[in-house]
C-alpha cells in the first residue's frame, strides 16, 4: 500500500474554478476572496476574516496589529512549528518558551502564568493536532495581566471549545491552508478576529500599508501609505479553490475525520500497553491522529511504517527552543522543556486525510502492531 500523510482532497470542481479565475484575468482580491472570507466567517462564527498568503503571514500581521516592539516578551509554547516563534523574532521581540501538557501537547495557563514578567505583552497559543487549549483558564490569566492572546489555529479548523470555534478567544486566530492541513489552497491562510481595529490593521498591512484598495480609489493609482506593511495577499484563484475545500469540509470531511479517529481508537484499544493516545473528543478537528510509543524505539517504528508505505510524521521532532537558532541565541538546553521533549521523542502522527478508507486504517494499525509486537 501507499498511504501518503494527509494527502489533499482535490476534485474537479476546484480545478474548474481555478481555470475560470485564470480565464477571467482578475487574479487578486476578487469576488472569490470576498466570498471565501464571508463563508469562513459564517463557519467560524467570527466577525471578520482576512485571507492571507500563509498562516505565518497572519500571525505576523496579528503581532504588527498589536504594535509589538523590540524588548517585548511574547510567550510561545515549546512544542509548535518554528513559525509561531519566528514571527515574534521578526518583530524584534523575544519569544519566551513554555512547556506543554504531555497528553495534548498544548500549553497551559499555569505554565503561561509562571513565565510572565514585566516585559510580557502577549501569548501565542497553539491548538495542537486540533485539540483546543483550555481557553477559559488561559484567557483569565491573560486578562488579569492585560496580555493579548493570539491563537495559532494552523491545526484547528473545525476545532471548538465550549461551543465556540477556535480563533475567537484571542485578538486573532490564524489558520493555515498548507497542503497537509484540513483544507488547502496550496499555500494560504486566514486571520480571523472579532476586533474592528485589529481587522482594519491586518487588512491594511497585508497589502503594503496602502490606505485605499484599487476598487475604492477616487483617482486610479493614487493612494497613501500610513503604516509599514508587507505583501501577504492570496490570489483569487486560490480563494476559488479554497471555497470548495471549505464547503466540502463542512458537509463531509470534518465528520469523516472524526470517523477515522474513532476507527483508530477502536483498533488501537488492544495496544494500550505499548501505545498511548487520547480518547475520542467531539470538539477536536483531528488534523492528524497523535499516538505516543511508550516503551519501544519510536524512530524504528516510524521507519518501519515508512518502509511499508505508510506516510507518518512527528509534530514536532525537535521542540522549537532546542532548534539551533533559538538554542544558541537564548542559551536553551535539553531538560528545560521535559514534556515537549517527551512529545518530540515519543509521538507519531498518523494520517487523517478525508480520502482515507477503512482498509487503509486497518493496514496502518496492523503494520504498527507488527513492528511493536512482531
Ligand atoms: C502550528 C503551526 N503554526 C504555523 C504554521 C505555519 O503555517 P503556514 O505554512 O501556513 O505559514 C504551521 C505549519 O505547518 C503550523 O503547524
Amino acid at each position: 500500500m501507499n498511504i501518503p500523510f494527509n494527502k489533499p482532497d482535490i476534485r474537479q470542481e476546484e480545478i474548474e474554478s481555478v481555470v475560470e479565475v485564470l480565464k477571467s484575468g482578475w487574479l487578486i482580491q476578487g469576488k472569490y476572496s470576498a466570498q471565501f472570507e464571508e463563508e469562513f466567517c459564517k463557519f467560524a462564527a467570527c466577525r471578520h476574516a482576512a485571507l492571507v498568503s500563509t498562516c505565518t503571514a497572519g500571525l505576523h500581521l496579528s503581532l504588527m496589529a498589536m504594535d509589538v516592539r523590540a524588548g517585548d516578551e511574547i510567550i510561545v509554547p515549546a512544542q509548535t512549528h518554528a513559525a509561531t516563534a519566528h514571527v515574534v523574532e521578526l518583530m524584534g521581540a523575544t519569544p519566551v518558551f513554555v512547556d506543554v501538557d504531555k497528553h495534548t501537547a498544548n500549553t497551559t495557563a499555569d505554565r503561561i502564568s509562571a513565565a510572565i514578567t514585566k516585559k510580557t505583552r502577549g501569548v501565542m497559543v497553539v491548538h495542537m493536532s486540533g485539540i483546543a487549549c483550555e481557553m477559559d483558564d488561559i484567557m483569565s490569566v491573560a486578562e488579569s495581566k492585560r496580555l493579548f492572546v493570539i491563537e495559532d489555529c494552523a491545526h484547528a479548523l473545525g476545532t471548538f471549545y465550549k461551543g465556540k470555534h477556535a480563533g475567537n478567544f484571542g485578538v486573532s486566530g490564524c489558520f493555515s491552508f498548507y497542503p497537509t492541513k484540513h483544507i488547502t489552497t496550496g499555500e494560504g491562510g486566514m486571520a480571523i478576529t472579532n476586533d474592528e481595529k485589529v481587522f482594519s490593521a491586518i487588512k491594511i498591512t497585508r497589502a503594503f500599508g496602502i490606505d485605499t484598495p484599487p476598487e475604492l480609489r477616487a483617482k486610479p493609482g493614487v493612494y497613501d501609505v500610513r503604516k509599514l506593511g508587507n505583501n501577504y495577499r492570496l490570489t483569487d484563484f486560490q480563494a476559488a479553490f479554497g471555497l470548495h475545500q471549505l464547503r466540502r469540509f463542512q458537509t463531509g470531511n470534518l465528520a469523516h475525520r472524526k470517523r477515522i479517529a474513532r476507527k483508530y481508537i477502536g483498533l488501537l484499544d488492544a495496544c494500550r500497553d505499548e501505545v498511548a493516545f487520547n480518547e475520542f473528543m467531539e470538539d477536536c478537528s483531528y488534523f492528524f491522529f497523535p499516538i505516543y510509543i511508550k516503551n519501544k524505539d519510536r524512530d524504528q517504528i516510524m521507519l518501519f511504517l515508512k518502509e511499508k508505505g505508510v506516510g507518518v510524521t512527528v509534530h514536532y521532532a525537535t521542540p522549537v527552543p532546542l532548534m539551533s537558532y533559538y538554542r544558541n541565541k537564548y542559551n536553551l538546553k535539553e531538560g528545560m522543556f521535559p514534556n515537549a521533549e517527551y512529545v518530540a521523542r515519543k509521538q507519531i502522527s498518523l494520517p487523517m486525510q478525508p480520502t482515507l478508507q477503512d482498509n487503509e486504517i486497518e493496514y496502518i494499525v496492523a503494520m504498527l502492531k507488527e513492528k511493536i509486537y512482531g
